[in-house]
Parts: structure tokens; C-alpha cells; sequence
């Protein structure tokens, strides 16, 4: 970009900035370098002041209230398992999604933005070793689910993946060094998702350094208006999908592609379908899924009254039990619908106070203790109520949930390590293996099954030539290196 471009946007930022009140922006300028200057213009761009400006009274420099709804009921979902009024349409719901995924109505779909501060890895979460054998990553994983969807149903499904500005150029450099993890490049299609800057209580955007904003993602809810502005949308309009797989970059377990699930909304009409699991505990830290004033939402663990969190049936089971985990399929009309030309749905925002290194009134950049600025986040679970006939269906933790959030403890790489052996071991047990076990009963070595090799239990058994023996100790990895 010439000097003289860089001056003209400069003028265009300094009236409008006037305008919103965001004038302190540009108080650097005249120290910068030219490309500084570039750098601070190219912030600026991915600011949209006007719809920032709608925000600031209502939610930075007050605290939104958001009332609870009048009435919070459990919300009806179908059951993991067919019981035996549901078996014809289980078996149904297979057959049509299984139809689905082979005509190539089926787009698997991460979000990938996120900025995985809890785990502190250093490079895009995608890129954390998670397998227990071979340290496979989280996007290789994920890689080889699709080739086992490849070889069970003859089409490999698109897969399209939001990644933020902070992680993109990284996240497509992995994929670049892995020869596709074996896919064909045809099939991956990169998005970046949109930012938010953070607002000091004042309304003001904090300025990350003299020539930066202090931007971040804008939330995993972002990625539906991402998925339009990127193209991708249309894309899959003209590829014929028909069915988003929605899931999260950290969840080693997860179906990427699951026909029933897939079977199930399409055969209920549902726009937006949600699998829940069992909650651990009555107050575990999971989204609840509940009839809010009759329509299906979820509500957050923080937001749910205790004395509702607590409540049980007649028979002792808990009231509220459906906890979400993120994982969704979304009918590609509905996105359409949310974010197409004179789309009136919007999504709420989420308010969160964060520490943020940012620049003081003197310019200095200051590393609080407390929390200094104020961040906007929408969430997909919010698109629910808007969808038409939501669908939710109970599926079962132990074979599809255990997320890499945390460096240690709960939800942390070494629990997600021990569900993926776990998982193995149950599915060479139900295919007749003899898994030797240690005094707590865990499996008494690591295993692990290549995705590519076998997607479930059924397909390890049509895979599996030969019993493998397993020795206490000695690590078992099936299909490939
Ligand atoms: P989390 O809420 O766990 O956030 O994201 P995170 O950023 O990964 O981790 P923390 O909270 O900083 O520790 C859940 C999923 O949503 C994606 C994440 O990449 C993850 O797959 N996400 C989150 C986005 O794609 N964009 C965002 O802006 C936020």
C-alpha cells in the first residue's frame, strides 16, 4: 500500500473515530513508522465502530442484566439408545443419514479460534499431542475420523475449519507440514473468524501497544457470521451440503461425523440439533440444556439457579441432566437465514471482564492483577432457541466427550488420554479381546485406535483380521503408524 493510501485511510479513521468518541486510537500516530501505521490501519479495518458503538452503554459500561426465564423446565431429548418404540426410527435416522454423507450433504465443521489459555499450549490447540500411543494431534485425529468415514461410506466429507488471526497462518502451516494429515487438500477449506476489541469500563478500545488494538475472537458464536463473510457458506451451497457437523477443536472423542445424529435431524425437521451427556455431578461447570420459557436452550452452570441445579424426580434421577457439549449439526438453510441480507436474528452478546496487557493514559503497557478490560463474546448454543423443531439427543460421555480445556485436573490432556484407552479397551473387550487390567481396573497398558482403522466398536469388529494380544506394559496401537 502507497503513502499516499495510508494517509487517505488515516484521514477517513480520524473523522469517523472523532465520531464514535475512539479518537484516542490515533494518538501514536505521528511517532509510527509507516509500517506501524499499516499495522494500526489493518486493526482498525477489522473494527466495525458503528455496531461497537450499540454496545457500549448496554453491555461495557454497564452490566447487562439479563433476566432468567419465567419458566425453566427439563428439556425433552431423545435417548442415547433406541428404546423399543424407537428402534424402527433409529434405524431409520442411519439409513437417511447415512444417505446424507454419501451424496456429500455432510460438511464437518471446527472452531478452531479459541485461544486455549487454560491449557497454555504454545501453538494452535489443533496442534496438541493428544493420543495416548502415538501422540497424534488433535487435527490429525480428526483427519483420520474423516478417512474412516472415507472408507466406510466412499465419500470423504468437506471439512471446513475457523481458526482466528491469531492461529491461521500456524494452523494452515501444520496442515501444509502433514500433507493434509492424508486428506486431499480439495476437501479443507481454512476460515479466519471475526475479532471484537476489548473496551476499557469506559467504553473506550484498549490499545494492545502504540500501533496495535487489543483485539480478540469474537466467540465460537462468531463463527455463523464467519461462515458467511469467509464465502464458505456458499460453498457448501454450491457443493450440495446440506448438514453442518459442528464440533470443537478439543474434544479428542468427538464423532465428526455421526449418521445418526445426522439421520435424526433431518427426519425431525430440526434446524439446529445438539447431543447432550449425563452431568457428572449436579453443579458440574456444563451448560444445561432446559425448556426455557418453553423454547429449548441452554443455559449456563453459572447461571442456573442452585435450588434448580439440585432438584431431583420422584425416582432420585437428577431434573436437570442434560448437560451440553458442543457438539451440533446445523442446517445449512438456517445459517443462511441467521446471516443473510436483512437477517434480523442476532445473537446475544456475553460480557466477560478480563486482564489484558494494554497501554495506560501515559502509553505505558501495564500487566494487571485485576481484571482491566471488558470482552464481548457471542456463543453458538444461542442460536438454538432461534431454530426451528431443536433437537436433543442424549449420547454417551465415555464414547464422545473428553475435552483437552485445562493443563492439569479436570477436563486436561491426561484425562483425555485416559478416556481415548479406555474407549479402546471396551471396544476390543465387545470384540472379544482379552484386556488385561490393573488392581483399579484400568487397562493395564496404552491403546489406541487409529480413527481411520475403526470409527466404533461394530467397525473394529469387521476390521479386526486376528485377536491382537495385549500385554500388560507393552503400548498397542491398531491401524497405522
Ligand atoms: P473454549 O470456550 O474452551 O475457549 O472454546 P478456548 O479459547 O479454547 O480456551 P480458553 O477458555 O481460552 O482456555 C471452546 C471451543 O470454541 C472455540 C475453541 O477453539 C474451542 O474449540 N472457539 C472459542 C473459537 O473457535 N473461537 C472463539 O472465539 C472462542
Amino acid at each position: 500500500m502507497t503513502m499516499g493510501t495510508i494517509d487517505e485511510r488515516y484521514l477517513r479513521y480520524r473523522q469517523s473515530l472523532q465520531q464514535f468518541g475512539q479518537s484516542h486510537l490515533l494518538t501514536y500516530w505521528e511517532e509510527l513508522t509507516d509500517p506501524q501505521r499499516q499495522r494500526l490501519l489493518d486493526d482498525l479495518d477489522q473494527v466495525d465502530f458503528a455496531r461497537c458503538a450499540e454496545l457500549i452503554d448496554p453491555y461495557v459500561r454497564n452490566r447487562p442484566v439479563i433476566p432468567l426465564p419465567e419458566r425453566i423446565e427439563p428439556v425433552p431429548a431423545l435417548p442415547a439408545e433406541p428404546d423399543a418404540g424407537r428402534v424402527g426410527f433409529y434405524a431409520k435416522a442411519v439409513e437417511v443419514g447415512t444417505t446424507a454423507i454419501n451424496g456429500g450433504q455432510v460438511a464437518a465443521f471446527t472452531v478452531a479460534g479459541g485461544q486455549g489459555t487454560r491449557l497454555g499450549y504454545d501453538g494452535p490447540k489443533g496442534a496438541f499431542p493428544a493420543s495416548p500411543v502415538r501422540s497424534a494431534c488433535l487435527f490429525r485425529l480428526f483427519a483420520e475420523f474423516l478417512l474412516g468415514t472415507q472408507r466406510r461410506h466412499g465419500a470423504c466429507p468437506r471439512w471446513f475449519i475457523m481458526t482466528s488471526q491469531a492461529n491461521h497462518t500456524e494452523t494452515v502451516a501444520l496442515f501444509e507440514e502433514h500433507s493434509y494429515f492424508g486428506l486431499s487438500h480439495d476437501r479443507v477449506r481454512f476460515f479466519r473468524q471475526g475479532q471484537m476489541p476489548a473496551f476499557m469500563p469506559d467504553g473506550r478500545l484498549a490499545l494492545a501497544d502504540r500501533h496495535r488494538l487489543a483485539l480478540s475472537p469474537d466467540g465460537h458464536g462468531g463463527s455463523l457470521r464467519a461462515l458467511a463473510a469467509s464465502g464458505a457458506l456458499d460453498e457448501m451451497r454450491a457443493c450440495g451440503v446440506e448438514y453442518i457437523s459442528y464440533f470443537q477443536v478439543d474434544n479428542p472423542l468427538v464423532k465428526a461425523i455421526d449418521p445418526l445424529f445426522i439421520g435424526l435431524h433431518a427426519l425431525t425437521g430440526s434446524e439446529m440439533s445438539s447431543k447432550a451427556v449425563t452431568k457428572a455431578d449436579d453443579l458440574e461447570r456444563v451448560g444445561n440444556f432446559c425448556l426455557a420459557d418453553g423454547k429449548v436452550a441452554v443455559i449456563e452452570y453459572s447461571d442456573l439457579p442452585d435450588e434448580l441445579a439440585l432438584q431431583k424426580n420422584a425416582d432420585g434421577s437428577r431434573r436437570f441432566d442434560a448437560g451440553s457439549i458442543a457438539i451440533h449439526v446445523l442446517s445449512r438453510k438456517f445459517v443462511e437465514k441467521l446471516t443473510g441480507r436483512g437477517a434480523t436474528l442476532e445473537l446475544p452478546w456475553h460480557r466477560a471482564e478480563k486482564r489484558a496487557s494494554v497501554l495506560n493514559e501515559a502509553g505505558q503497557k501495564v500487566e494487571p492483577n485485576e481484571p482491566n478490560v471488558v470482552k464481548l463474546e457471542l456463543f453458538v448454543f444461542d442460536a438454538i432457541p432461534l431454530a426451528h423443531n431443536p433437537l436433543v439427543l442424549y449420547t454417551r460421555r465415555e464414547e464422545e466427550f473428553s475435552p483437552v480445556k485445562n493443563a492439569e485436573g479436570v477436563d486436561s490432556a491426561v484425562t483425555a488420554r485416559r478416556d481415548m484407552v479406555r474407549r479402546a479397551a471396551r471396544w476390543l473387550e465387545a470384540c472379544g479381546c482379552r484386556v488385561p487390567r490393573d488392581a483399579a481396573g484400568e487397562p493395564a497398558t496404552d491403546l489406541e485406535i487409529n480413527p481411520a482403522y475403526a470409527l466404533d466398536a461394530d467397525d473394529l469388529r469387521s476390521q479386526l483380521t486376528t485377536l491382537p494380544v495385549i500385554r500388560p506394559g507393552c503400548p498397542l496401537l491398531l491401524g497405522g503408524e
